[in-house]
């Protein structure tokens, strides 16, 4: 089975997502750690509950993102980590995470992409005036929210949308997604060419 690390900053639902997965027999796969860089995340407390492997790792305690990185980078090498998955984490990879797991971070980004990277990514759609907002899961490479597109999914801005009804939707979407885009990569079934992603 695929050992996953899930790394995380907030709330914690896309990795809510990905437990349910495992646990009804969806997603072939166990979390071997998750790992937050805020220490009253809620995620830690889903992960806990869930009897998983839950680490606070205190960026703010390290003088370079190097240093970060090879401590983040040391907990996935103990758990044996094959894949990491960014659920909400909103920290940017550097070199020492990317070298080392090339082509095996995954990213959920609730816009459209390569349309309103960045934060607020909802909120920036909406207030641009898109008629069809989305989510994507994508490969993370050096460019931010820039990497190989794995899945996207549409969904439709009404007229009586708030950037936070809007918001709700495209979770509801994410969750769907993600838990996809990862049970595609742990069959084997992502072949990468060039900046396109070939399924099957
Ligand atoms: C999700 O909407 C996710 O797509 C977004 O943060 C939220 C985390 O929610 N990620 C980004 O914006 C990354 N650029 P969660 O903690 O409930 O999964």
């Amino acid at each position: 089975m695929t050992k996953l690390a899930v790394l995380v900053s907030g709330r914690g639902s896309n990795l809510q997502a990905i437990i349910d997965s495992i646990e009804n027999g969806y997603l072939k796969a166990e979390i071997s750690v998750v790992i937050s860089d805020i220490a009253g995340a809620y995620a830690l407390e889903r992960a806990k509950k869930h009897g998983l492997n839950a680490v606070h790792i205190d960026s703010k305690r390290f003088e370079t993102k190097e240093s970060y990185e090879e401590e983040v980078l040391g907990v996935l090498r103990n758990n044996k980590v094959e894949l990491v998955l960014l659920a909400g984490y909103m920290k940017i990879i550097g070199k020492t995470l990317l070298s080392s797991y090339k082509n095996r971070i995954l990213n959920i980004h609730p816009a459209l992409l390569p349309a309103f990277p960045g934060l607020h990514a909802q909120q920036q759609a909406f207030e641009y005036g898109v008629k069809v907002a989305g989510c994507t899961v994508h490969f993370v490479d050096e460019e931010l929210d820039g990497g190989a597109i794995i899945l996207q999914k549409c969904v439709e801005v009404k007229e009586c949308d708030t950037a936070e009804t809007l918001a709700g939707r495209i979770l509801e979407q994410e969750h769907k997604i993600y838990p996809e885009a990862v049970k595609l990569f742990v069959e084997n079934k992502l072949h990468l060419e060039g900046r396109k992603v070939i399924i099957g």
